[in-house]
């Protein structure tokens, strides 16, 4: 696991931005792994940065989104859907129908998450897997609990996530309280996972999931388990770790 400590959120977003563009470049057809929330926004205006000034190229990159709110239609301002595309989609040259995430209005749900798991196969996995922490370490809305092994599946939101989330909407009532995720399972097949976290109330989650015991309570552990991680943190949501990590990663070093 490779762990680099930013000083700031902007470069830590750079530095997410940059590895994932690298992967674009060197495989134009890449199957990109995208999260939603606060922590991946600086990430994807870099990334729309980087395609408008340098012509990164989208038009055959395939997306998954993590997760979605069961219930809330796609033209949602709060639903995912909506996230990604106002965030990041409506600013580059993706193509619609490449772009995946999971139906949260779906009339068989069940039957909609084993359907993501088969378009995921189909398209030949995952190659690089961006994630976020909840401040009770999940990873997507796998939640304290959840099987290690999980795939796609229908999830209930803990309080916990439901108070986080409440930020984006204009009551914690208004919070749906089931999702569709993908399983930790499902994340940990990705070729590679790029881990983003910034701010102080990111540093006992962060602590936990890299330098503790994995295990079921710390969802986000789950990573050590990967043999291609990279965290990427600021300096605020590293300020719990207890041992020394570097400041850029090593495949940069070299260059
Ligand atoms: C969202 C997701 C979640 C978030 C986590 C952190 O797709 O996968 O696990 O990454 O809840 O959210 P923020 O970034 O808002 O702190």
């Amino acid at each position: 696991m490779e762990i680099v400590i930013k000083e700031t959120y902007e470069e830590m977003s750079q530095l997410a931005a940059q590895l994932i563009a690298e992967i674009i470049r060197r495989k134009p057809r890449a199957v990109i792994g995208l999260a939603t929330g606060s922590t991946p926004l600086g990430t994807y205006r870099e990334l729309i940065r980087i395609h408008k000034d340098e012509g990164l190229d989208f038009s055959q990159v395939v997306s998954f989104n993590l997760d979605e709110y069961v219930g809330l239609p796609n033209d949602n301002e709060q639903s995912y859907h909506y996230f990604m595309w106002e965030n990041l989609f409506k600013h580059i040259n993706i193509v619609p129908a490449n772009v995946h995430i999971p139906d949260g209005v779906a009339a068989e749900l069940k039957e909609a998450c084993d359907n993501y798991e088969i378009e995921i196969d189909d398209h030949g996995g995952i190659d690089v897997q961006l994630l976020g922490i909840g401040r009770n370490g999940h990873i997507a809305f796998n939640e304290p609990g959840s099987s290690l092994g999980s795939r796609t599946k229908i999830k209930t939101l803990t309080e916990k996530t439901r108070q986080d989330n409440a930020r984006f909407f204009d009551s914690i009532d208004e919070v749906p309280k089931y999702c569709v995720t993908m399983g930790i399972g499902t994340i940990l097949e990705a070729r590679k996972l790029v881990l983003l976290a910034n701010g102080e109330n990111k540093a006992e989650a962060i602590q936990a999931a890299l330098e503790g015991p994995i295990t079921v309570s710390v969802p986000a552990s789950a990573v050590q388990f990967h043999p291609d991680v990279t965290v990427i943190m600021d300096k605020a949501a590293a300020s719990k770790l207890t041992r020394q990590y570097h400041t850029e990663p090593s495949h940069l070093n070299r260059q």
